[in-house]
């Protein structure tokens, strides 16, 4: 898959994630559905959402003995979606059980991705509370060793990370990066942010931009001003 927009979904139901799209008459831009609209509504968004085009980054960031998550992504592959994702943190066994569980009967597969660790976590909280004694950065990009390892196809990481990542573990190795701004825009509660054309001097390969776009103005404008900085 090549370099692109994601725009993450969070709304609080179907009805307004679907009003949303509606404005997107054009283009069918990748989208990514998160816990709290999977959660509110089910499978039922997913195959609404792809019956009507659109790629889907399905972002449910399992986490659980190696068996359960094989079981849930098997049935998380199964809504045909194009990429699944887990927590690096639930091992390499774990996300071993995670590829195997998505192959669909006939051998095709979403993509499947790991978080190393969550931009909200700053590095005194892993060290204090979960004890991890080394720098945040060595954290990421051991746990990017580890989900390569695996097998997986990439990392869920803050755009500021991706060229470290793919230094340390290979440039086709994909990262998918949230904490996307424009320039002339709100933070929000983003901490550790880059604009889209920043993102893509750095070499990442897919941005997750939600309230840039969800909450501006004119969103098709405000996608269509991501994907030019990004993709072009
Ligand atoms: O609105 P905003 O552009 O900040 O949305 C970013 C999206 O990426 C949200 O859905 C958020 O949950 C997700 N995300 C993130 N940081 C991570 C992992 C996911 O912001 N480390």
């Amino acid at each position: 898959m090549q370099r692109d927009v994601i725009i993450a979904l969070d709304f609080k139901d179907g009805q307004t994630a679907l009003n949303f799209l509606d404005k997107f008459t054009e283009e069918k831009p990748f989208v990514k559905i998160g816990m709290e609209l999977f959660y509110a509504e089910g499978p039922s968004i997913v195959k609404a959402i792809k019956e009507r085009g659109h790629k889907i980054f399905l972002d449910l960031k399992l986490h659980d003995i190696p068996n359960t998550v094989k079981g849930g992504m098997r049935s998380l592959s199964k809504l045909g979606v194009d990429i699944v994702n887990v927590h690096a943190a639930g091992t390499i066994e774990m996300m071993k059980a995670a590829l195997e569980g998505v192959v669909r009967e006939d051998g095709s597969r979403p993509l499947v991705i790991a978080v190393t660790q969550l931009t909200s976590t700053s590095e005194e909280r892993m060290q204090k509370e979960l004890l991890i004694n080394a720098s945040i950065n060595d954290t990421i990009v051991h746990y990017a060793k580890n989900t390569k390892e695996a097998g997986l196809d990439g990392v869920v990481c803050s755009p500021l990370e991706a060229g470290m990542v793919k230094d340390a573990v290979g440039k086709d190795f994909l990262t998918v990066t949230p904490g996307v701004r424009f320039a002339d825009g709100d933070k929000g509660d983003q901490v550790r942010v880059t604009t889209p054309a920043r993102a893509k001097e750095i070499g990442t390969d897919f941005i997750v931009v939600g309230r840039p776009i969800t909450q501006a103005e004119d969103p098709v404008a405000a996608y269509r001003r991501c994907v030019k900085e990004f993709c072009e």
